[in-house]
Formats: C-alpha cells, sequence, structure tokens
C-alpha cells in the first residue's frame, strides 16, 4: 500500500512539475533585423566627438537645426543621433528615463522636435549595466528599453559594448535586435563593440552597421599620448590612418543594409581632452572625408554645426563624394596597391563607373604620372573589372565641381598635397 501511495505521489509531482515547465515564460524565438532601412550607409550627426557627455536638449535641438539650415539634411544627414550623457534612472517599473536636468522637455518632445524638421531621431544605449561613462545600460531591461525607445518614436539605436564583462558580444546584440523587432517600430540599429569580437563575421543579420575600430580622434596620422599623474594612459583615440588600416581589409563583408562603420567624422572638429588638443588640417579632413566615402562607410558628423566654417561645409557637402558614397552597388573600396606613403584606391560604382583616389600619408606633395594601363583592376569580390586598355574612361574630379573632365587614354600628370589626396570620378564613355 505504501508503495503505490509513492508512485502516485511521485507521478502527480512529475506531472505539476511539467505543468510548471509548460507555463514558464519561454524565450522569444529569434526575429529577424528591420530590413529596408539602410540599404545605403546611414548619414546624420551625432553628439559624441564634440560634445562627449556635456549634452542637453538645446544643443540637440540647435545642431539638429543647422542640419536643415545649411542645406546638410538636403545632401542626406538625416539622424540626429542622441550618445552617451542622456539617460537619467529607470522609473518604478522599471522603465528608462531620461535626465531630467539636461532634457526636461523628455526624450519624447525631443523626437517630435526632430521629426518636425524632417530629421530622424537617434539614440544611444550599452548592452551592459552601464554606459562607458556610467549611465543606465539596458543589460536586463532589453526588451522594455526597445517598447521605450518606440514609443518615443526613436528610428536609430547606436548600442555599445562598456561593462559586459561575462557577456556574449552575438548573443548580447541578437538580443536587442530581438527586442527592437519585437518594439514594432522600424530603427536601424547600429553595433558598437568596437571589432573586439570581429563582428563582421557575425554581424550581417544583427544590425545594420558595426565599429571596426576602437573611438576615432580628431587627427590623422599621429595620435598624441597624455598619462596621469600616477602614469596611467590618459583616452588615446585613432587617428584617421590608423583606422583605414584596420577598416580596408574588411570589405567583403559590408553591402546594402550591413556596414562596416570605421567610426563617426571628424571633419571640422577641434577638442581638449586631458589637456591634449586635437584637430586635423583641412587637407586632412578633405583625406578623411574621402576615404570614409571610398570605403562605404556611415557619414555621422561629430562637430558642433552651430559654428561651422565655410571649409567644413564645403568638405562635408560635397554632393560628388556622397554620391560615391551612398551608391547604390553599395561596394566598399578597395586598395589597388601602397607605394611608399601613397594608397590607391578604386570602388566600382553603378552604371560601370569607378571612383579612383590617390592618398598621400607623407610629409611631402607628390607628383605623379599617372599611366592608367598600370592602374587595371580585377576585383573578383564583386566581379568588376576596370579595362583602361580596351576603354576611355572620362575622369571628373571629384574635389574641383568646375574643373574640366579629362580623359584616362593618355597619361595623366597630378600633384597629391601632402596629407591629403587627389580624387576622380571615371565615366566609360560610350561608343
Ligand atoms: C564608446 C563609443 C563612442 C561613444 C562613447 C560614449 O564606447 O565607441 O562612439 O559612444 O562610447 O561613452
Amino acid at each position: 500500500m505504501k508503495k503505490i501511495y509513492i508512485i502516485i505521489l511521485s507521478i502527480s509531482v512529475f506531472l505539476s512539475w511539467n505543468e510548471a515547465l509548460a507555463q514558464r515564460p519561454r524565450p522569444t524565438a529569434d526575429l529577424p533585423k528591420w530590413e529596408g532601412v539602410c540599404e545605403t550607409p546611414q548619414m546624420g550627426w551625432s553628439s559624441w566627438n564634440k560634445f562627449m557627455t556635456d549634452i542637453d536638449e538645446e544643443i540637440i535641438k540647435a545642431n539638429a537645426d543647422a542640419l536643415v539650415n545649411l542645406g546638410l539634411a538636403d545632401v542626406g544627414y538625416v539622424y540626429v543621433n542622441v550618445d552617451d550623457g542622456w539617460h537619467g534612472e529607470r522609473d518604478e517599473s522599471g522603465c528608462v528615463t531620461e535626465n531630467p536636468d539636461k532634457f526636461p522637455s523628455g526624450m519624447m518632445e525631443l523626437g517630435k522636435y526632430i521629426h518636425s524638421k524632417g530629421l530622424k531621431f537617434g539614440i544611444y544605449s550599452d548592452a551592459g549595466d552601464f554606459t562607458c561613462n556610467g549611465c543606465t545600460g539596458s543589460r536586463g531591461h532589453e526588451y522594455q528599453d526597445a517598447l521605450v525607445y518606440a514609443m518615443w518614436e526613436v528610428d536609430y539605436v547606436k548600442y555599445d559594448w562598456c561593462h559586459t564583462s561575462n557577456l556574449d558580444a552575438k548573443g548580447a546584440y541578437t538580443l536587442m535586435r530581438n527586442a527592437i523587432r519585437k518594439a514594432g517600430r522600424p530603427m536601424v540599429f547600429s553595433i558598437c563593440e568596437w571589432g573586439t569580437s570581429k563582428p563582421w563575421e557575425w554581424a550581417g543579420e544583427v544590425g545594420h552597421s558595426w565599429r571596426t575600430t576602437h573611438d576615432i580622434g580628431p587627427a590623422f596620422l599621429e595620435v598624441p599620448v597624455s598619462y596621469t599623474p600616477e602614469g596611467r594612459r590618459n583616452w588615446k583615440p585613432q587617428s584617421v590612418m590608423e583606422i583605414i588600416e584596420q577598416n580596408a581589409p574588411l570589405r567583403e563583408y559590408a553591402g546594402p543594409g550591413h556596414w562596416n562603420d570605421p567610426d563617426m567624422l571628424e571633419v571640422g572638429n577641434v577638442i581638449t581632452v586631458d589637456g591634449i588638443t586635437y584637430s586635423m588640417t583641412p587637407s586632412e579632413e578633405r583625406a578623411h572625408f574621402t576615404l570614409w566615402c571610398m570605403m562605404a562607410a556611415p557619414l555621422i558628423l561629430g562637430n558642433d554645426l552651430r559654428d561651422i566654417s565655410e571649409e567644413t561645409l564645403a568638405i562635408i557637402k560635397n554632393r560628388a563624394l556622397i554620391a560615391v558614397d551612398q551608391d547604390p552597388l553599395g561596394i566598399q573600396g578597395l586598395r589597388l596597391k601602397k607605394d611608399g606613403d601613397l594608397q590607391y584606391w578604386f570602388k566600382p560604382l553603378k552604371d560601370g563607373d569607378w571612383a579612383f583616389c590617390v592618398l598621400n600619408a607623407g610629409e611631402e606633395a607628390a607628383k605623379l604620372t599617372l599611366d592608367w594601363s598600370a592602374l587595371e583592376v580585377d576585383d573578383t569580390f564583386s566581379g568588376r573589372k576596370t579595362d583602361f586598355a580596351g576603354t576611355t574612361y572620362m575622369a571628373q574630379d571629384l574635389w574641383k565641381a568646375k574643373a574640366k573632365p579629362f580623359s584616362t587614354s593618355r597619361k595623366t600628370k597630378v600633384t597629391v598635397p601632402a596629407h591629403d589626396v587627389v580624387a576622380y570620378r571615371l565615366t566609360p564613355v560610350k561608343h
């Protein structure tokens, strides 16, 4: 008899345990990322490079106004991205809120303002417990945060990687991708884990772009280093040339909807951090902008648009170069060769065109005679080939809109100033 009781008891314990298991909330199945929201590299402005955490709603609104008033929105810069420093505390139900001192009108109102200008609203968070600057992170609140962003009508989420000690990058970013999808509002998902876990190998289906490097600074070649009184190295950004070196070999991972992100633009930005002032010359800024376009990089401005020089504006508004970046084929350019301080780059464009540039990282101007037949490209990745031997291309200078196009049927003499570029769009002449 005792035995039968024990058997009946075990069966009922087993059944109710099974029932409990069946009722347990199940993890949501993977959901696809939003498609069609980033078919060409994203363009806009972000608060980080210039302001770091020193932001508030007036700064963001004034820069949004400037995007419109300076004609930058007209050439494609539409995202207004609020980077680190906006978070407040979580409320009693765990929902994320904004810092009330910096954003007294609230993020929802800010989003409305940005949208009223015909622009799009971007926000920043972090996969860890805290953001890089100690604000509230999204860990454990991913679905809740994505819902709040959707309620605020956010169009773009940049998701950072600080304070994530034992997290798996692919898992953490996939979780947020699912949460964004589930929240029901299309948003660009910009992965920012600095290339640490080689996101180019796994992030194509997770996000729309992934950082390939650590943070950029307004420095072309050499980055000055400073130390704390205790001898620890202070913040050390990467230079434009260092970043190019890291991003160039990754071209085969990029394409429409999934871009390598060599970090935001530093054109026109001057900052002082830890007593060091960082800036670039106009030549260096031209070279930086050209290479970002050749590499089909996101073009996210990082300067203060309320105080901008004509020279900076002319660089970032260069429509011919923006068209290279935004070309619908979405092929990241290739570096054909390096010759000392010189680099020769090609990017296949629509309708058989190519963008071509020579970058001079040296301290002296380079006087060159371009022998086009010696620059023939056979790009197995895109399946595109140049044909300088059999086809004539007309070359339009991408920095001198008024220059007369010249033909590649003859050798071309060019001077590439120090820390600068020459860049052309090559269009085959149809016979
Ligand atoms: C870094 C990120 C920067 C900026 C910063 C904010 O990790 O690479 O672009 O977002 O965090 O603290």
